[in-house]
């Protein structure tokens, strides 16, 4: 290790899980040992950690992690040590963005078939917003439909004034797809911009940020069958969960395709296979890895984004940076459903 690196830094540990306000469940320490170079990884040197939904289940134990480790699993920075990389893409000084585990701290070890130079134009902010987000809409709307859905055909897309919806709205429009998107009030200004066809538009939950999609079955479904002469959608992004996904199962269109990405309100429960059959659907559950598996998937997916970024077809916005010893408010802000665009941890 290089001298100039210290071998502590500051870092968010999950100790215990829990919820966001537990003292142990994000432990703001300054002592933790800084991970040490191995051959095919190098170490980067965060000034960002990006903040998804997911970490707050690594937190809970929703998805299950052996304790303790350090929370994140976006970030973005400077490469300060190497070893042999046999691509000779990378080297020391290269500002790059990835996702891999543990990045709510100074210094991440990444593998280098992780990495992503940040393009001359493009801050390093905006390129790590791609990484989780923008490259699960990207397969959202590129990949996972498996090609039940083709252009100027309907899908309905949830909370298009959030984060990942936000992307994967834009991306279906410049897919050719026609977008019904759905959006609390409070996020009306930011679901706008994603452009969608038609746009439903909720009332929050009482006492909450986010829609309430528990008492709007009966808007939803009628107002989609009425924009799709009650034919239903080919596809529906669904990132709620829990409170969307009978919603789902009643707008799908003939051989249309529900996809489940997230839990929002919390996981979906399950349902008969029977209820399939009334429009022989189609239902899949994906996640992140799967859709970039490869060196070549993970680069075509994201020159693709970052191209969109840069000619202005897709907009992306930065709603909050919090400090790294903030991540607490941070996790509390993405829980209670406010977030409209990425959030941000700086170290
Ligand atoms: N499978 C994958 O590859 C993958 C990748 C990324 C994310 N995900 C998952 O997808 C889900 C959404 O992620 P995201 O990045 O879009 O999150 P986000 O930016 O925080 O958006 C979540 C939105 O869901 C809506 N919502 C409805 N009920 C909610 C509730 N009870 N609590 C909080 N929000 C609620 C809100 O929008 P409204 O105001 O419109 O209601 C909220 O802004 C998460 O479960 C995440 O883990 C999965």
């Amino acid at each position: 290790m290089s001298s100039s690196i210290p071998s502590q830094m500051k870092a968010i540990v999950v100790r215990e899980n829990g919820p966001a306000t537990s003292p142990h469940a994000l432990h703001y320490e300054t002592d933790y040992p800084t991970p040490k170079l191995k051959p095919g990884f190098v170490l980067v040197q965060n000034k960002f950690s990006g903040l998804n939904f997911i970490d707050t289940y690594h937190r809970q134990g929703l998805y299950p992690r052996t304790l303790p480790f350090v929370c994140g699993q976006e970030g973005g920075g400077t490469i300060v040590d190497i070893e042999t990389d046999a691509s000779n893409e990378f080297s020391i000084g290269d500002t790059v963005v990835y996702s891999c585990f543990e990045t709510y701290a100074e210094y991440t070890l990444v593998p280098i078939e992780k990495l992503i130079k940040v393009p001359n134009g493009l801050s390093i902010e905006t390129a790590l917003a791609c990484m989780v987000q923008g490259l699960t809409a990207h397969y959202l709307v590129s990949s996972a439909h498996a090609n039940l859905i083709q252009k100027q055909e309907w899908c309905l897309i949830y909370s298009v004034g959030s984060g990942t919806c936000q992307w994967a709205a834009q991306m279906a429009k410049l897919r050719g797809c026609k977008v019904i998107g759905t959006t609390s009030s409070q996020k009306v200004q930011q679901a706008q911009l994603s452009n969608c066809d038609e746009l439903i538009v909720l009332q929050e939950a009482e006492g909450q940020s986010y829609a309430d999609y528990e008492h709007s079955h009966d808007k939803i479904i009628t107002r989609v069958m009425q924009i799709t002469n009650d034919q239903g959608v080919k596809c529906i992004i669904d990132g709620v969960g829990k409170s969307t996904s009978e919603i789902s199962l009643n707008c799908l269109a003939r051989r249309g395709i529900f996809i489940s990405f997230g839990n929002a309100s919390g996981p979906v429960e399950p349902f008969p296979l029977l209820r399939l059959t009334k429009k022989s659907a189609f239902v899949t559950r994906p996640k992140l890895l799967d859709y970039a598996s490869n060196r070549k998937e993970l680069l075509e997916r994201i020159e693709e984004i970052f191209a969109w970024v840069q000619d202005g077809s897709l907009k992306i916005g930065i709603d909050q940076v919090f400090d790294l010893k903030d991540a607490s408010l941070a996790h509390q802000y993405i829980e209670s459903g406010k977030t409209k665009g990425k959030l941000l941890l700086k170290m």
